[in-house]
């Protein structure tokens, strides 16, 4: 049940939602309120110090693979604590100097997932902390690149992947979603070479090596964003534009030739852009996610680029986050779906303004059909399939499923069809703007959600029936889904060549990526090999260049045991480092014994080329680690 809470210990969970030691451990079911907006995931203390501001100097060492340097703290003990903590990960830590005068500190040991708490002796009135340290060979966040792993060949790649709790593998911080700072940095790289970050950006390279940087609003450190390589640049207008290797820029830059149209539609619906620039940078194909919405620079994976234009509704997501996430925060991993289900919601709306309602009906439809197998796969009563997640003593990865993207957009698509588009539209304007650069929790946002849109309203409040979706399993009998015409379209055509008709003569025409996913995604579960052949021989999908199609397409292959797809499968999987693609791939393999040989020697051939952070979710999968 949903329990109501003061809105001042809400607006104290909102600000103060790092860990504090005095929160009760209580069973779950038992949690008082403070203690599920409490942060388990960061060692620090910046509910009593507040860490307002970073000023980086680091180097780094594309040939070592370390970055070394100093983080200067400015600091604010108002609580008048005598010890300051910070989160590492893996760092070495040279010297601490408070005030300029050298301290001694200690560093804790390490905690699975969390690292080591770094402890530091401040006075009442300490105002400045500088951290000389050097990141370790475990830095979860850091993917160094040979250049053999990159388009061009020529230069190491270096970047970070900091959300969920990695950035303090490469700078000692407080290391929570609710706790916000600003930052500035010199970054030293080797000459000839770009560096990027969540920032004010350069957009030419120098001849020095030396860059610096600027983000004067206060973000939370899962923001921190750096990439280093031999990186070009593209204006598409004036406040957007692309990132990415020389050989694949003007690619690039045709496949997000709309995002300035983006920009502006998304700040129709939702108000205005508070960041400056909107960069997208594309990384080369080892990234291990799809996008990463870094403020000011997008970071995503080359596997979009379709030629097509056929998968930008994920810069539509990137983008979103500029609202949901950037500028509104979830306040601790717990309340993920705060960020993910929200932009997932929004990410449709810009699709659908932008491309039509036939267009986002898709969308909607094919998240419809990920939450549905996700439940599935976690069990529909596992508390996993909450809202509202639970993640005490565990990796915040493991939140990272479908449900806070499908079930926490589904519910929002609830609310709007619950109170009309218009009425829903403006109390999401209205929310983005009255908790700008603030953090906001489950409950508070629940709260304000029934002060502001329910308010008197008992019918509504009855039929929504929140806890059900915030604070229950399953997908909630009230769940929208959307209609989609196009799909019914494409599952007669399914239909037919399931009755034997010659794909060839099947209505294909003009199909979007949306729908050949649609068309092969309900296929019966294994297809006999002449029907996968007479697919193939019709659609080429062996030859696909569509990484979403490509992907499923191989896992149809293996289930069918169809071999002339294995070898455009070798080279995808050499490559291409997506998580989302892999583990389902791997996990196909791994489902027989001949296939489980198979994931074996692919995963064996490389495992290197994958980022720390797929390596640990495919050591599970394919070693049973
Ligand atoms: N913020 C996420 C990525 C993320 C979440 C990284 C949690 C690490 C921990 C990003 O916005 C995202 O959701 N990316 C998706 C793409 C999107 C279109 C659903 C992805 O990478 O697949
Ligand atoms: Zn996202």
């Amino acid at each position: 049940m949903l329990k109501k809470i003061s809105v001042v210990a809400l607006m104290t969970a909102a600000i103060c939602s790092c860990g504090s030691k005095d929160q009760p451990k209580t069973a779950n079911h038992k949690k008082t309120d403070s203690a599920k907006s409490k942060d388990v995931h960061t060692l620090s203390n910046a509910d009593s110090v507040q860490m307002q501001h970073v000023n980086l100097n680091i180097k780094v060492d594309m040939e070592q693979k370390q970055i070394s340097g100093l983080a200067t703290w400015t600091i604010d003990n108002t609580m008048k604590v005598k010890v300051l903590k910070m989160d590492t990960y893996d760092l070495t830590i040279d010297s601490v100097h408070v005030d300029d005068k050298p301290v001694s500190f200690s560093l804790d040991a390490r905690i699975q997932f969390l690292g080591s708490a770094l402890r530091i002796p401040i006075a009442a009135n300490s105002r400045e902390v500088k951290v000389w340290y050097k990141t370790g060979k475990d830095a979860r966040a850091l993917q160094w690149l040979d250049p053999q792993q990159t388009l061009d060949k020529k230069s190491p790649f270096l970047y970070t992947q900091s959300e969920s709790i990695y950035a303090r593998s490469w700078i000692p911080c407080a290391d929570g979603p609710g706790i916000r700072f600003s930052y500035d940095a010199r970054v030293t790289v080797p000459k000839g070479l770009m560096a990027l970050m969540s920032a004010e950006n350069p957009q030419e390279r120098n001849d020095s090596g030396v860059y610096h940087f600027k983000m004067p609003t206060p973000i939370p450190a899962y923001l921190m964003a750096l990439a280093v390589g031999d990186i070009a640049f593209k204006s598409i207008d004036d406040r957007t534009g692309v990132y990415a290797e020389k050989g694949m820029i003007d690619k690039v830059y045709y496949e997000f030739q709309n995002i300035g149209s983006m920009v502006n539609n998304a700040e129709q619906l939702y108000g205005p852009y508070r960041w400056g620039r909107y960069d997208v940078l594309v990384l080369p194909p080892g990234f291990p996610i799809g996008g990463m919405e870094n403020p000011r620079l997008t970071f995503c994976t080359p596997t979009v680029i379709a030629g097509d234009r056929s998968l930008v509704s994920l810069i539509a997501h990137e983008l979103a986050h500029s609202w949901s996430g950037n500028l509104v925060t979830n306040a601790t991993w717990n309340d993920f779906w705060l960020n993910e289900g929200f932009t997932d919601y929004f990410e449709r709306r810009i699709m659908e303004q932008m491309m039509g309602k036939t267009y986002s009906d898709m969308l909607w439809e094919l998240g419809y059909q990920d939450m549905v197998t996700n439940v599935k796969e976690l069990g529909v009563t596992s508390k996993d399939t909450w809202l509202k997640l639970d993640l005490e003593g565990r990796d915040p990865d493991d939140g990272l499923t479908d449900i806070p993207y499908e079930k926490g957009s589904h519910f929002l698509k609830l609310l709007e069809e619950s109170v009309g588009r218009e009425k829903f539209d403006r109390f999401l304007v209205k929310y983005f703007d009255s908790h700008a650069f603030k953090t906001i929790t489950t409950e508070a946002f629940l709260n304000y959600l029934d002060t502001t849109l329910i308010k008197d309203d008992s019918g509504l409040r009855k039929s929504l029936n929140i806890s059900a979706w915030v604070y229950g399993a399953g997908i909630p009998v009230n769940c929208p889904r959307a209609d989609s015409v196009r799909f019914t379209k494409v599952d007669a055509e399914r239909d037919k060549f399931l009755n034997d008709v010659d794909p060839a003569k099947l209505a294909t025409l003009d199909w979007s990526t949306q729908e050949w996913l649609q068309f092969l995604r309900k296929m019966p579960p294994a297809l006999s090999a002449l029907q996968m052949k007479n697919l193939d021989e019709a659609f080429q999908f062996s030859k696909s260049t569509n990484s979403e199609i490509a992907d499923l397409w191989y896992i149809m292959a293996v289930r069918a045991s169809y071999t002339t797809a294995y070898k455009a499968m070798d080279a995808f999987l050499s490559s291409v480092g997506r998580r989302k693609f892999l583990e389902p791939l791997y996990k196909e393999m791994m489902k027989t014994k001949g296939g489980e040989e198979m994931a074996k020697g692919y995963y064996n051939k490389y495992r290197g080329n994958y980022h720390p952070l797929a390596q640990e979710s495919l050591d599970r999968i394919v070693l049973k680690k």
